[in-house]
């Protein structure tokens, strides 16, 4: 019986993915990368800043060294916070905190379990922080989806088994994240399709078979 519900942050409570891509995107035109595309983008969705910069790398004319790419990483890091300075409540995706209050008031707990090492940050300048029991992000954590660390990471916090949890996702590396732990999955976003999620819906707000999912 499913107990708690952990989120994915960025493209599934927040808005955040035009500004990853824009971030990334201008570090790719500054080394000259042509190549790197939307359909690119969409693999960095759910993986960490490090295997995205390798996503960036991969059309790179030259090899570059950990120091280097160490730069590069922090460099993006900075263009997206730019991008995130003017983030308020608007960047919350349509209907999410009645979803979350809702969910609460049933008596799930809820977590979030984001590769973002930006998630409490973003929590903060949305509002969203009393909606949500625990937090496990990217600086709970080594390894990036598709491991499951951290949703094992965030279920520990809610003192749950991996089986009492259900993981919302709009990534592929969240969704085989969550089969990996042992967690049912539930995909949104405009991949939802392609996910192969246990449950699926365009967006938090149009679930309209809660009661199923959450048996
Ligand atoms: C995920 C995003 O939530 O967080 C990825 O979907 C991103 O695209 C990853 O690379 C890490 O984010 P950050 O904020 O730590 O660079
Ligand atoms: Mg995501």
């Amino acid at each position: 019986m499913i107990k708690g519900i952990i989120f994915d942050l960025d493209g599934v409570l927040v808005s955040t993915d035009e500004m990853h891509y824009l971030a990334w995107k201008r570090l790719a035109d500054e080394l000259q990368i042509t190549g790197f595309t939307r359909e690119d983008n969409r693999r960095q969705r759910g993986v960490s800043r490090m295997a995205s910069l390798e996503i960036v790398l991969e059309k790179a004319d030259r090899v570059y060294t950990e120091e280097e790419k160490a730069e590069l990483a922090e460099r993006k890091n900075n263009y997206y916070l730019e991008l995130l300075e003017h983030m308020d409540e608007s960047a919350v995706l349509k209907n999410v905190k009645e979803v979350l209050a809702g969910l609460k008031e049933r008596g799930f707990l809820l977590a979030v379990g984001s590769a973002s090492k930006n998630a409490p940050v973003i929590l903060e300048k949305t509002g969203l922080l009393p909606y949500l029991d625990k937090i496990g992000c990217g600086l709970d954590t080594t390894k990036s989806k598709p491991d499951p660390e951290v949703f094992l990471v965030a279920a520990r916090k809610l003192e749950l088994s991996p089986g009492q949890c259900l993981v919302v996702e709009d990534s592929a590396a969240g969704i085989e994240a969550a089969a990996a732990g042992g967690m049912k999955s539930l995909g949104v976003g405009p991949f939802y399709r392609l996910l192969h999620a246990d449950y699926e819906a365009p967006m938090l707000c149009e679930v309209q078979n809660w009661d199923e999912i959450l048996k």
